[in-house]
Order: C-alpha cells, then structure tokens, then sequence
C-alpha cells in the first residue's frame, strides 16, 4: 500500500457502520486506482472509532489521528451509504469535529451507495456541501452505485469505471497527472 515517504497522501474515509460494506468496496477501488498514480493510501474507517470521542464528549487518540490524517492529506475520498436520503450520521459527526476550512486547497472524491436510484441526489444535496463546506474541490464524476449493482459483495463493471473516472479527475486536480483531455 505505502509506496514512497514523499509519495501524494490520499485518505479515504468510510462512513458506513456495516462490518460489510458496498461503499467502503467502492472506496477501496478508488484508494487502489490512486495508488496507480503513485500515492500512498490510508483507509479510515469511522465505525472504528470510540463513539464518545466522536460526538465530542471525550478526547481519544484514534480519533485524533483521524482528523490529523484527513488534514495532512493531499486527496480525500469519502464513502457513505445512504442513510435518511443522505450520508450516514458517522460521517456526519466526524465532519463535526473538523475545524473551519481543515480541507482548503484538498481534492475531494465523493462516493455513496443506496437501496435504489432514488436518492442519488444525496451526493450533491448532501455530500457535496458537506466536502466544500471544509474547503475540498469536489472532483465533477460523482460515484453513486445501487445495492443492484454489486453480486457477491463485487460492484458491476459500469461502476467500477465510474470510481476508475473519479480517481483520475482527482489525480488530474491535484497535479499528478496532466489535465484529462475533454
Ligand atoms: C438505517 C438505514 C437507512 C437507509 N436509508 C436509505 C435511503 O434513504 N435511501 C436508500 O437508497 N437506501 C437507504 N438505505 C440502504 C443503504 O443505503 C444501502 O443498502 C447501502 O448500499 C448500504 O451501504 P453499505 O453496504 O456501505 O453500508 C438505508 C439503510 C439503512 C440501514
């Protein structure tokens, strides 16, 4: 997974509670495509975190080394299922606890999963504003993917070009690669 100490950081962060999750396999193919442009990758997954400590009642370590990782990243791609017609309350109290601006100037992919199509919006009603909200560029290709799509826990082709897709427009953002040819 670690490539070089001075390689691109990209951190992803999965908001699903699930020990089984559709979209955090959505956020490992994205941090994997990323790592194809020669950056070193880290998986956050909140559901690990001491709950306490993410609603703000407590300070823990683990969850310090989270908010300090996400900050020291270059890239953040953020997964969530869909919970409510938007992202899961995990992401939402870990976003919580980020200072004013703590994703300035960053790339950000945006990721979520649904039962249905139906609330496909929740990438731009919700995660979208969430991510600019901190200061991160959202890359244009939104990956949503439907519970349909994934057999045997493996996501359908189609999405899997759609990650592939993100991934690249982030790396072309953050300077990696030169700017995608329209
Ligand atoms: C509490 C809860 C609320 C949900 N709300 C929605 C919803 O509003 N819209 C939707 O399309 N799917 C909804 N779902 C389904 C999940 O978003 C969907 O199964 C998703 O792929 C799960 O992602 P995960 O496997 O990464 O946890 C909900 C599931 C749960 C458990």
């Amino acid at each position: 997974m670690t490539t070089t100490f001075d390689a691109t950081p990209v951190v992803g962060v999965s908001g699903s509670p699930g020990a089984t999750s559709r979209s955090r396999t959505l956020l490992e193919g994205a941090l994997s495509a990323l790592e194809r442009y020669g950056t070193r990758t880290r998986r956050l997954d909140l559901a690990g975190l001491p709950a306490d400590a993410l609603l703000g009642r407590r300070q823990d370590p683990a969850v310090t080394d989270a908010l300090a990782a996400v900050q020291g990243a270059r890239i953040i791609v953020v997964s969530t299922p869909v919970y409510r017609a938007t992202y899961s309350g995990l992401l939402k109290v870990f976003f919580d606890l980020l200072p004013q601006d703590a994703l300035a100037g960053k790339v950000a992919v945006a990721i979520a999963t649904g039962a249905t199509a139906a609330h496909f919006l929740a990438i731009d009603h919700g995660l979208h504003p969430l991510l600019a909200s901190v200061g991160a560029v959202v890359v244009a290709t939104a990956v949503y993917g439907v519970d349909s799509q994934f057999r045997d826990g493996a996501p359908d082709a189609a999405l899997l070009q759609r990650v592939d897709r993100a991934a690249a427009e982030a790396a072309a953002l953050a300077g990696l690669v030169p700017a995608l040819e329209a």
